[in-house]
């Protein structure tokens, strides 16, 4: 693999998804890794990510300086530029100039391998207060900026590299061409991950951890469980069964979906556990959030368990045992839980509305080292129909806390319709890879006055929520094209029974969160 350093901050995750953009397997390893345990992953290249802190900081992260000296080539990244800079014998100074944002840097010399056969002046995104204003002795210097005497470095015969700014920011022109100058012509490392060799690899693995014995996996209808079962399947074909429930809170066409076109692409045997009357009668009367959200939760994992121990149940007399269960967790997941490896016992998770600790099984989580896009890529590699590969984030409480108020079957009802409607035209007019999703909301204890046909109304509004982010953590309001606004607006007002108002969230988040419950 490429291992990235990780030194804080998001960095090393988007750069961990570039250097996979450029079919090359990554991990992320923290910054404290030894030198010997680098060594023992063997890599193939090492990226040093950017981070919050300054060298000069009493106590700032550091690197192992025997990881520079293994012999595997190196890129740092801003502040993993710094760091190597430093250790290397450069100089970094507090110059007083900082460059935040876009910023012009000019090539020096021919560029080198990193920026060989490039304009030689372009945009890049920086954001740095201390400079490289000395490169380490025997160092070539690539390039500069107005505030950066030394913004690139290197030196081809030890194979280390680096540059001041963010070449994993699209804003940075030729970012990814320098990624991929560096992993593909510096460190010769060749462009062959791809989803195919993930299947083959993951299918191995699964077959060795399960051996005959059981799995159930539970279906949210969401890409990852989907995914996840569908590559378990091809595993161990029929030793596993999927378990879906039907909560009432789910999108228009989903079950469908999930119990004709999911189980006609892929042959899982689907136990769909109805339990409709059961949520709606545990969510009488609620309105507070947090609250529906437990009950959700709480009716999620009984059902669950319910049918899972009738699944225990029938196995055991054939003596087959239910071993596994497959969760769809990914490597963000992962990362953002400190890491860990192998199989554990479940604790929580978010898909499948926090299973509790006691259901003894132990995990495959096939999708463990993947990203959401790769997830996607895997699922079409292995012929899941494009509207459970494609479909957008969706909460495991689903439309329950897109209801501003109680949830009722006519709210469910009405939502779905207007949900349906907005997630048609944005389909429709080709913005599904613009937006990360649009929620829907219901404000079911407001009303408003309209006026429609010859007559006065007195409906809810309907929120458009869409936004635009990486990964959920933070993310921006996506600025929608009118005309698409405005079709969806007519077309919810006119088709939807109850609604006369269409209004569009325009809160980044934060300080909104992407839900509104
Ligand atoms: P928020 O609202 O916290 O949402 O900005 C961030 C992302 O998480 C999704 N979300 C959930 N997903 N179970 C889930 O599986 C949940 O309880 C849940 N709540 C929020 C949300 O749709 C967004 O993608």
């Amino acid at each position: 693999p490429v291992l990235v350093v990780d030194f804080g901050a998001q960095y090393a995750q988007l750069i961990a998804r570039r250097v996979r953009e450029a079919n090359v397997y990554s991990e992320i390893v923290p910054h404290t890794i030894s030198a010997a345990d680098v060594a023992a992953k063997n890599p193939a290249g090492i990226v040093l990510s950017g981070g919050p802190s300054s060298v000069y900081e009493e106590g700032s992260p550091d690197l192992d300086p025997g990881i520079l000296q293994l012999g595997v080539p190196v890129l740092g990244i801003c502040y993993g530029f710094q760091v190597m800079a430093r250790q290397l014998g450069g100089t970094v100074s507090q110059t007083g100039l900082r460059e935040y944002g876009a910023t012009n840097m000019t090539v020096q010399g021919d560029g080198g391998s990193l920026l060989g056969e490039q304009p030689s002046t372009q945009t890049v995104w920086m954001s740095h207060g201390d400079a490289v204003t000395e490169a380490p002795e025997g160092f070539d210097v690539l390039a500069s900026s107005e505030a950066t005497p030394v913004a690139a470095f290197a030196s081809v015969h030890r194979g280390l590299y680096g540059v001041q700014w963010h070449p994993e920011v699209k804003h940075s022109e030729f970012g990814q061409r320098v990624l991929e100058n560096f992993l593909h012509d510096a460190a010769g490392i060749p462009a062959d991950w791809n989803s195919g060799n993930v299947i083959v690899e993951q299918v191995a693995r699964i077959r060795e951890q399960v051996g005959s014995a059981r799995v159930i996996c539970g279906l949210s209808g969401g890409v990852d469980s989907a995914v996840a079962a569908a590559i378990v399947h091809e595993a161990i074909g029929d030793q596993l069964v999927c378990i879906f429930v039907d909560h009432g809170l789910l999108r228009q066409d989903e079950r469908r979906q999930v119990e004709e076109d999911y189980v006609a692409s892929t042959g899982v045997r689907l136990v769909t556990v109805d339990a409709v009357d059961q949520f709606m009668d545990a969510l009488a009367g609620v309105t507070d959030p947090e609250t529906k959200r437990k009950i959700i939760g709480r009716e999620f994992i009984r059902s669950f368990e319910n049918a899972a121990e009738a699944l225990v149940r029938e196995a055991a007399g054939d003596g087959e045992k239910v071993k596994f269960l497959v969760q769809g967790t990914l490597y963000p997941d992962v990362v953002e839980s400190g890491g860990g490896t192998g199989t554990a016992n479940i604790k929580s998770h978010h898909n499948v509305g926090g299973l509790p600790e006691d259901l003894q099984f132990d995990l495959v989580e096939p999708l463990r080292t993947l990203f959401k896009d790769e997830v996607r890529a895997i699922g079409r590699e292995l012929g899941l129909p494009e509207v459970i590969v494609g479909r957008q984030p969706f909460p495991g409480p689903g439309l329950g806390i897109r209801i501003i108020g109680e949830v009722t079957h006519d709210r469910l009802e009405l939502l779905r319709k207007a949900d349906a409607i907005a997630r048609a035209e944005l389909t429709a007019a080709g913005l599904d890879d613009t937006i990360w999703q649009c929620p829907v909301v219901l404000l079911a204890d407001v009303r408003s006055v309209g006026v429609q046909g010859d007559g006065r109304t007195y409906g809810h509004p309907i929120v458009l929520r869409p936004v635009s982010s990486e990964d959920a953590m933070t993310a921006d309001w996506t600025r929608l094209p009118y005309d698409v606004l405005a079709k969806i607006s007519n077309r919810i007002t006119n088709e939807v029974d109850g609604v006369n108002r269409v209004v569009l969230d325009v809160t980044s988040k934060p300080p909104g969160t992407i839900e509104w419950e």
